[in-house]
Parts: C-alpha cells; sequence; structure tokens
C-alpha cells in the first residue's frame, strides 16, 4: 500500500509551528506520501515555501501549494480547497488548520470526499455539528481526530494515570492559567478574536478544561467566564483578560484564567499551568504542573528579535523544537509532533489492519473508547463549554449549565434552578 495523500487546508501560524514540520519528518519516514497545503491566497504558502528553516531541517523536501505561487499573491480563493479535496483519492488525509468558524465547512467537505482528518481544536463551534460530524465520520468508517496536543505531553500521561488508579483520590479545587504575550495582540487576532467572536477562554482556556477531563473523567457541567474588555492596535474590542469557573459533574471547582497579555520582557513564550488539589480517605492530595517552567533557564548574549525574544529566556524542550541528530536535516521533536503522528498513525492502522466497514467502524468505537485520542464522540463537553463559554461571557458572567444526553445544549442558569 503507498503512503497516503495529506492535504492541510490552511497555511497560517499552527501550520508553520507546527503541522508542517511534523509532516514534513514523517514524510522523510516514508509514513506519508506527497502533501498538499491549501490557504486563502498564496502569500503564506510562498512564506512557508522560502522558509529558510523548513530548508535547513527538511533539505529537498516541499509541498504543492494551492493557490499556486506563480500567479497574483493576493487573491483570495475561498473555493478551491474544495477543488483540491474532491481530487484526492478517497481514503487519504485532509488536515483542517483555518479559523474556528470555518472548521465544519472544511470538515464536511473533507467527509464527503471520504477522508480522514485531523482538525486543530477546537473540531467545530456547536455540540449539534459535532454530532453530525460524528453520525457522517461513523457512517464512513473515517477518523476525526482532534488535534490537542497537550494531552501528549508526557506528564498528562503520567497524571491522568495515576489518577485513575486513585493514587489522587478526586478533585475538589483546581486552577489553570494560560496567558499569552502581549505582542499577539499585534497579529492578525486584532481581526477577528473580537468580542462578537471569541474571547481569552475560548481560544486558550479550552486546553486546561480539556486536560482537567483527560486526567480525571470528570464532566465538566457548568460554566461562567467574567471577561474585561480591551482595545487591540487597531481599535477592535475584544475580552482580552479572562477569568472562568467551571463546575464539574462531582461539584468540584475549577478556575481558569486567560489573556492576551503576558508581558513580552518576561521569559518564556507565554505563562501557564495546571494545579489540582484533590482529596482521598483522610488526606489530600496535589497535582502540580509549571508548563512554562520546564527547568531551563538560558541567558543569550542578545535577543533574537522576534516578538516576545528575552536576552534572558526560560524555553520548553517539550512542545516542538528541532534537533540535530546527525542529519539529514534536523528533527523535530516533543509533544507537538507526537500528537500528530499518534492521529495520522491512527488512520494509517485503520487502513491497514480493517478489511470493510463494519471493521472500521469497531475500530473507531474502541479509538473513541480509549479516550486518548480526542474524537467528536469522546471530547464533545469540549464544544460544549465553548457555547456555555461564549452565553455566560456575554451575559456579563452569568452561569451557564451544560446539559448532556440525547439533545446536548447549554442554557443560562435560573435562580435556584
Ligand atoms: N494550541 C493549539 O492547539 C492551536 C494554536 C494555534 C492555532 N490553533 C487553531 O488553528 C487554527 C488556525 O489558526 P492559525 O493561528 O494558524 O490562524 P492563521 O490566521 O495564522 O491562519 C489561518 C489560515 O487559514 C487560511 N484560510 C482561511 N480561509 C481559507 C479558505 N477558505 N481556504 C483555505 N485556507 C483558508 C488562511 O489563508 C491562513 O493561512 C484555528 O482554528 C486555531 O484555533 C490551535
Amino acid at each position: 500500500m503507498s503512503p497516503p495523500q495529506v492535504t492541510v487546508v490552511g497555511g497560517g501560524m499552527i501550520t508553520h509551528d507546527q503541522i508542517l514540520p511534523s509532516l514534513y519528518h514523517m514524510q522523510r519516514r516514508g509514513r506519508i506520501g506527497e502533501i498538499s497545503i491549501c490557504a486563502l491566497t498564496a502569500r503564506p504558502l510562498k512564506e512557508l515555501a522560502e522558509s529558510e528553516l523548513f530548508a535547513r531541517a527538511f533539505p529537498g523536501q516541499s509541498f504543492r501549494p494551492y493557490p499556486e505561487l506563480s500567479g497574483d499573491l493576493d487573491r483570495p480563493r475561498p473555493e478551491l480547497y474544495g477543488e483540491v479535496v474532491a481530487r484526492m483519492p478517497p481514503r487519504q488525509i485532509v488536515v483542517v488548520a483555518v479559523p474556528d468558524q470555518l472548521h465544519f465547512e472544511v470538515i464536511m467537505t473533507a467527509l464527503d470526499a471520504g477522508q480522514h482528518l485531523l482538525s486543530v481544536k477546537p473540531l467545530v463551534l456547536t455540540a449539534r455539528e459535532s454530532l453530525i460530524v460524528e453520525q457522517e465520520a461513523r457512517a464512513r468508517g473515517l477518523l476525526v481526530g482532534i488535534e490537542y496536543h497537550k494531552r501528549f505531553d508526557d506528564r498528562s500521561l503520567m497524571a491522568r494515570s495515576r489518577y485513575r488508579a486513585g493514587l489522587f483520590g478526586e478533585l475538589r479545587l483546581g486552577t489553570a492559567c494560560l496567558l499569552e504575550k502581549w505582542h499577539y495582540r499585534h497579529s492578525n487576532f486584532q481581526n477577528w478574536c473580537t468580542v462578537e467572536n471569541s474571547d481569552a477562554f475560548t481560544y486558550v482556556g479550552c486546553h486546561y478544561v480539556d486536560l482537567v477531563q483527560f486526567i480525571t473523567g470528570l464532566l465538566p457541567v457548568a460554566v461562567s467566564v467574567y471577561g474585561v474588555r480591551d482595545r487591540y492596535p487597531n481599535g477592535n474590542e475584544g475580552f482580552l483578560w479572562t477569568d472562568a469557573r467551571v463546575i464539574w459533574n462531582n461539584g468540584a471547582c475549577l478556575n481558569v484564567q486567560n489573556a492576551l497579555g503576558f508581558p513580552d520582557a518576561a521569559p518564556g513564550t507565554n505563562t501557564q499551568g495546571l494545579t489540582l488539589y484533590c482529596a482521598g480517605g483522610d488526606c489530600g492530595a496535589l497535582i502540580s504542573h509549571s508548563d512554562q517552567y520546564r527547568g531551563l533557564k538560558y541567558c543569550y548574549t542578545r535577543s533574537s528579535g522576534e516578538p516576545g525574544a528575552t536576552v534572558y529566556a526560560e524555553p520548553s524542550p517539550d512542545y516542538l523544537q528541532y534537533v540535530d541528530l546527525g542529519g539529514p536535516g534536523l528533527v523535530p521533536v516533543g509533544y507537538g509532533y507526537r500528537s500528530i503522528e499518534h492521529i495520522l498513525e491512527a488512520a494509517l492502522r485503520l487502513e491497514a489492519e480493517t478489511r470493510d466497514l463494519a471493521e472500521r467502524q469497531e475500530r473507531l468505537r474502541q479509538i473513541d473508547e480509549a479516550g486518548i485520542m480526542a474524537t467528536p464522540a469522546n471530547s464533545r463537553y469540549n464544544e460544549l463549554v465553548i457555547e456555555a463559554a461564549r452565553l455566560s461571557i456575554l451575559n456579563a458572567g452569568r452561569e451557564a449549565v451544560i446539559e448532556y444526553g440525547e439533545k446536548p445544549g447549554v442554557r443560562l442558569r435560573e435562580w435556584g434552578r
């Protein structure tokens, strides 16, 4: 069987930082075949194609750009990805890396063309859409893996297995934070991450909600989010500082603080971490992860000049780094790579080890049940938390209740109920 083609839809930050280096490495290892990337215009594809880092790390490797680089670099071609995906033979792989509000449309187009999918988070913006994706993928025997890469940080897997072995008792109170650096306000965020569309919790807080579920197996049942309105450099208004309270189905409470506001002069690319206070028997228990400071202290002779780069730095060796293992090129390492590899390898095994639709559906059921890879069926709480958070933040932080069952949904809590 020849290795599958991979088409990435979206050629922005996450494609540059994580997806393309991971795909290039898998291609070098012979696990995947030709790589195509579709973007709205050719301009970001030109930057990816001409990247000095990729030339050094993956010498001789390239991707097919859509739109092509020879035409007008700024002409938008929003429909082109649909043609590219429809031309792929079925049962290849599509990677979804477009802005959140476009995920559903791209996912349904790819499923309709019979393709397996890796989607960046969030899968979609509503529980209703995630149900549609789940049903369509299951009927066709196709994999949909959602890329919550913090799950593949070894510390998350350690905490999960120890929590589930009963070593921590049960979560009672937790606190988590993820604050991106101030300079994010100057990026494309100012054009879309505005009060009507999103907020700091919806954009980055979801990672820690997913992680707490991943570790503990508990389900979020109510969310309230207070947001501070602030202005971007272009004058647009965003909820750039948020404080969220998530209540879980055992009564536990998690506080999550998020912002685009961590000082550029502070070390590290952001600040983030998780502390869970637990109880079991007649004693307390504790899980505490510093996810930004991982023990490395570097003081350079000068700053690289990149936004947010500092002379004194505390780099994370764990998300995605390029290391020299003797060549050719450089090897991407870290949980950013492992997360992409895990989902793509699952699609490869699904194709190699099953003979018919019934076997594929059984394999997909096992993946849902194992709960390591996020799928539409096993992580719908993420869409529900997003829906609840948006409802709450637009209602001055009133609590929104999540309802599971046949028709999952959210509503504002009435007093006394
Ligand atoms: N930690 C994480 O898991 C993480 C981090 C960053 C981004 N993301 C997610 O990744 C997605 C993309 O974010 P980003 O920061 O890369 O955004 P970005 O704005 O940098 O890039 C978006 C890309 O989508 C392309 N695009 C838009 N419309 C298109 C269309 N119709 N057809 C083809 N391409 C189209 C644009 O050309 C651009 O290349 C978002 O859903 C975001 O939430 C996840």
